[in-house]
């Protein structure tokens, strides 16, 4: 995740760039970069990679800037392919500097693209898949097309997702903009027009705005924008009615970053499992190979492998969880999981073939950083999974997975828990991949499965008014139980660890199965029972486990299959989700209704759920 923004047309275009950056700085802040145009001139571009502090270094920074600028672009990074660094920051440029463009997406086949770019002689100057764009379009235009047409050809030529903004030192005050899965807005007034990864970096600044769709491109020039589809036909602009303030645009018209986050749930997947499931050719297409783009361990160093350890925090502890059902499952190799506290203190057994996976959101958590950094003195490999680039874990590690939730404001994690199960998911079928333990049916119906979440998830979070209804008839409710078993005893986890950390209530997460062997002494009349009681291995386990609670007049809540009347029966209020195509990724779909109910119930307590009493959002002391 990213942010883009191009203004041409007015005297004010450095001004309104680093204006409009700075409300795209929750989408990315590891580096920050803009370009100009002045007719006649060549491009000016300065770029800064300075972490929080890059956009700010930017702005002082623009002393040379040429004041008749009459058109330019600007970016805030998040990185994905390549480190934060000023190289690799946007914008990019061609080989001659005269063509610059800045980019939010990621192109999957952006090695296949570079290496045949690099064979035509053109010169790389980053890690990122970005840059490839830039020499993409010079050569389209090398061999006769103008920028717009050069554009659109080489749109057909990217898998992947793109927002794109370019412009060229030859076509003064024209930018050509273009976009699919990632989102585009145009705004236009009499004498400028401006395009941006999202409506507040546009406000207060354009009288009209315009919604790009996917496959579409933009012609933008002072006062005017031509849009055309796939088929360079012209589209007639539908102008969008904006009511948002400033303040309320930047959590995108959410009362706050959590519940803005919780609805990113199925783009944050989605953007995760982009560019690792191979598609088969054909149509539709079928998944029919898991790819890894970010692995420095070798896929002969993964075979080797005879056991994995997990160490977490937090939720990302409860995504190990998940992780140690789908290693076991479908890898079939041993998996031990500590909470990265106390991992190092219990002296583990590892040695060179012991894969560690450490998981942090913030990949700077001191006690996961520490268990990895003892894992590593031990001669484990390590394999990080986390949300943040060059984070500390990040580069200490032998290899990373990277979820590709973007920043997380609010302190409760959501976006990222889910992203990081997926991530872990991905793992643990890419260890079964490689140690040819699949049938490629079977592989391709569970990478089918993993591809469906998105929608799923959107699906669970769309009954998010069902849920908010349920919170308010427990409102009074001081005392809360959560039970799962198997895959959903994770989840119950979650969900009172969110309960606890924004509302202030009592929540306790149990294995269902355990109650008996004490907690159930404290249900009484009275008593809230949550449990996961979608269909997983174990769900007539978990009704009986309900039923002991149920004839002790606890008040059942039950998160179920939408239509699934026999568990309904059970209870007293239901969480309703879609199904899941495989059960270990139910956890990703069942845990949306808890974060939902955590949020309400600390809404109604009059909580300010982005920022909790006593926690910080990384915690970098033991
Ligand atoms: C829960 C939460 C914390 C973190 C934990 C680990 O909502 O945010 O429990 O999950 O502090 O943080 P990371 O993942 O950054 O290591």
């Amino acid at each position: 995740m990213c942010g883009i923004v191009g203004v041409t047309g007015g005297t004010e275009v450095l001004p309104n760039l680093l204006d409009s950056l700075g409300r795209l700085e929750y989408r990315g802040y590891d580096s920050a970069g803009v370009v100009l145009g002045a007719a006649g001139l060549p491009l000016w571009r300065r770029r800064r990679a300075f972490g929080t502090k890059s956009l700010a270094d930017l702005a002082a920074d623009t002393g040379t800037a040429p004041p008749e600028a009459t058109w330019g672009l600007g970016h805030v990074r998040w990185a994905t392919h390549g480190r934060p660094s000023e190289t690799n920051a946007h914008p990019h440029t061609d080989c001659s500097g005269r063509l610059a463009l800045v980019h939010n997406g990621i192109i999957e086949n952006y090695l296949e693209l570079g290496d045949h770019l690099s064979a035509l002689g053109h010169q790389m100057a980053s890690e990122t898949d970005t840059e490839v764009l830039a020499h993409l379009i010079e050569q389209r235009m090398s061999e006769g097309a103008g920028l717009e047409d050069a554009v659109a050809n080489s749109m057909t030529e990217l898998r992947g997702a793109f927002a794109l903004a370019v412009v060229h030192a030859d076509e003064p005050g024209l930018i050509v903009a273009a976009r699919r899965v990632s989102p585009l807005v145009l705004g236009r007034t009499e004498g400028s027009a401006m395009v941006a990864s999202d409506i507040p970096a546009l406000l207060g600044k354009a009288d009209e705005f315009f919604v790009l769709d996917d496959d579409q491109l933009a012609v933008v020039r002072p006062g005017s924008i031509v849009v055309t589809d796939s088929n360079r036909n012209e589209i007639p602009l539908q102008p969008r009615v904006v009511e948002w303030d400033l303040q309320a645009a930047e959590r995108g018209g959410f009362d706050d970053f959590m519940s803005k986050e919780i609805h990113e749930q199925p783009t944050a997947i989605a953007d995760t499992l982009l560019g690792r499931l191979l598609p088969s050719a054909g149509s539709p297409p079928a998944y029919r190979a898991l790819h890894l783009d970010e692995e420095r361990l070798s896929d002969e160093e993964l075979r080797a492998v005879d056991k994995v350890f997990v160490v977490a925090c937090g939720s990302s502890f409860h995504a190990g969880l998940v992780a140690k059902h789908a290693i076991e499952h479908w890898a079939r190799l041993p998996v031990e999981i500590d909470v990265a506290s106390e991992f190092r203190y219990r002296d583990p057994v590892l040695d060179s073939n012991t894969l560690v996976v450490a998981i942090s959101q913030s990949g700077e958590t001191v006690d996961t950083l520490q268990a990895a950094r003892s894992a590593a003195a031990q001669r484990a490999k390590v394999l990080a999974v986390t949300n943040v680039v060059d984070s500390s874990m990040a580069r200490e590690s032998d290899a990373v997975l990277y979820t590709r939730a973007g920043p997380e404001i609010g302190v409760a994690a959501t976006k990222t828990h889910l992203t990081q199960i997926i991530a872990l998911e991905i793992l643990a079928l890419y260890l079964a991949q490689v140690r040819g333990l699949f049938y490629p049916s079977e592989l391709a119906m569970l990478l089918g499965a993993l591809g469906s979440l998105p929608e799923k998830v959107a699906r669970a979070i769309e009954r998010g008014g069902e849920v908010e209804a349920v919170a308010q008839r427990l409102a009074g409710v001081r005392n809360f139980f959560f039970l799962g078993r198997h895959v959903g005893y994770p989840v119950a986890l979650e969900g009172a660890l969110k309960l606890k950390e924004i509302s202030y209530l009592r929540a306790e997460g149990y294995p269902a199965g355990e109650l008996k062997h004490g907690p159930i002494a404290l249900i009484e009349p009275g008593s809230v029972v949550v449990a996961v009681a979608t269909r997983t291995p174990l769900w007539e386990k978990v009704l009986s486990n309900v039923a002991e609670v149920r004839a002790r007049g606890a008040t059942v809540v039950l998160v179920a299959n939408e239509g699934d009347d026999e568990t309904a029966a059970l209870a007293d209020e239901v969480l309703w989700v879609p199904a899941a195509d495989s059960p270990l990724l139910a956890p990703v779909i069942d845990v949306v209704p808890l974060q939902l109910l955590a949020y309400h119930l600390a809404r109604a307590h009059g909580n300010d759920v982005d920022r909790p009493r006593n926690l910080a959002k990384t915690v970098t002391v033991e």
